[in-house]
């Protein structure tokens, strides 16, 4: 059966884009006949500093933005990463197959490390290698992730060719795909329609936060910057309008419709008229899921107690696969 594993980072809240590129995707896939595992990858936040105490409140935040959004745990696998100590044995070992000349070509590396590469902690440099484990120790099939992420997933298929063409074991690590889908793979920054809405852009204006409540929303997508047109009848017609086309793709997204169909009820409606029905619908999808997420963060013991029962099945996956990658390394395991 087809294997799908994702993950979040828990470096600060979630966003819209966190939302609709991602965990929406990850609800679709339940209930599908596959076997589905989402991970909060607690080991690839600290790659850049994280404050423990928020660390850990960050870890919790993402696993109640699963559990409110609709991942059940009993139809899937949800854990934090550092709890399967497979993740960093099986990362050690793909740092020794990934090649320097292949990590150099990590574009999210570039962008983060800028012109401060020195500065940098060497787990950022490692990052995909890591991710490529999270992947491979599931032997997973399906890999749902936004538009950034590509990049990772396709260094992931190089690093498992690498490892099944070395130990000549051609079948060990499947090939996983990317599964890249929807109106809202790469949501943009409010403010500059050219820009990722990320968790850590300057402004908070730039971005939608799932915990935010309706007058924020509203205000945020009220200032969002636009342009003075108004919304045309095809799609096309906003190749070169990005900030006007990002609205429309969430406004899509969170409608379950392609955005022709938002042009085909929209088009002539200037923004006065389109951002508050954007802003109702986005009040409308979230609200609920933001009410969820605090009620589950009052108990905390319980969503650990999610993430520790997940563990447990994470780990009965991975460490049959973890053994069997010793051996075909030559690892001896004599107890
Ligand atoms: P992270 O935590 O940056 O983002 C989590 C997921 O959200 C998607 N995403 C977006 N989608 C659309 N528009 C946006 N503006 C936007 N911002 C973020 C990301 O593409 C991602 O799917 N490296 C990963 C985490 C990871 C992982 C993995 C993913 C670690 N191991 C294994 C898949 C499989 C990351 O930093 O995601």
């Amino acid at each position: 059966t087809p294997r799908v594993f994702s993950g979040i980072k828990p470096s600060g809240g979630l966003t819209l884009g966190n939302y609709l590129g991602a965990i929406k995707r990850f609800v679709a896939t339940q209930g599908q006949g596959m076997e589905t595992i989402y991970c909060v990858v607690d080991l690839h936040a600290i790659t850049v500093w994280q404050d423990p105490a928020d660390l850990t409140n960050a870890t919790r935040e993402v696993a109640a933005g699963y559990l409110a959004s609709g991942l059940d745990p009993a139809q899937s696998i949800l854990f934090n990463q550092s709890q399967v100590s497979a993740h960093a044995e099986l990362g050690w070992i793909l740092n020794c197959v990934a090649r320097l000349g292949w990590m150099n070509r990590m574009t999210q590396f570039k962008e983060k490390a800028g012109k401060n590469a020195e500065k940098q902690s060497l787990g950022l440099y490692a990052y995909p290698s890591l991710m490529a484990a999270d992947i491979l120790l599931y032997h997973a099939t399906h890999v749902p992730v936004g538009e950034d992420q590509k990049q990772h997933v396709e260094l992931t298929r190089d690093i498992a060719a690498k490892f099944n063409h070395d130990y000549k074991v051609p079948e060990f690590f499947p090939l996983p795909e990317p599964v890249i889908e929807g109106p809202a793979t790469r949501v943009m920054n409010l403010r500059d329609g050219t820009k990722k809405m990320s968790k850590s852009g300057e402004s908070d204006m730039e971005r939608i936060n799932m915990t935010d409540d309706a007058d924020t929303i509203a205000k945020k997508f009220k200032k969002a910057r636009t342009d003075p047109e108004p919304l045309p009848e095809t799609y096309d017609e906003l190749s070169e309008r990005p900030e006007a086309r990002n609205l429309v793709d969430i406004f899509a997204a969170l409608s379950d419709t392609k955005p022709e169909e938002v042009l085909a009820d929209y088009a002539g409606a200037g923004w006065g008229q389109f951002k508050p029905a954007l802003a109702e619908l986005a009040v409308s999808k979230l609200a609920p899921i933001s009410v969820e997420m605090a009620r589950m963060m009052n108990d905390p013991a319980e969503i650990d107690n999610i993430l520790g029962k997940g563990a447990d099945r994470a780990m009965e996956i991975a460490t049959p696969i973890l053994h069997r990658t010793y051996d075909i390394v030559g690892m001896i395991r004599s107890r």
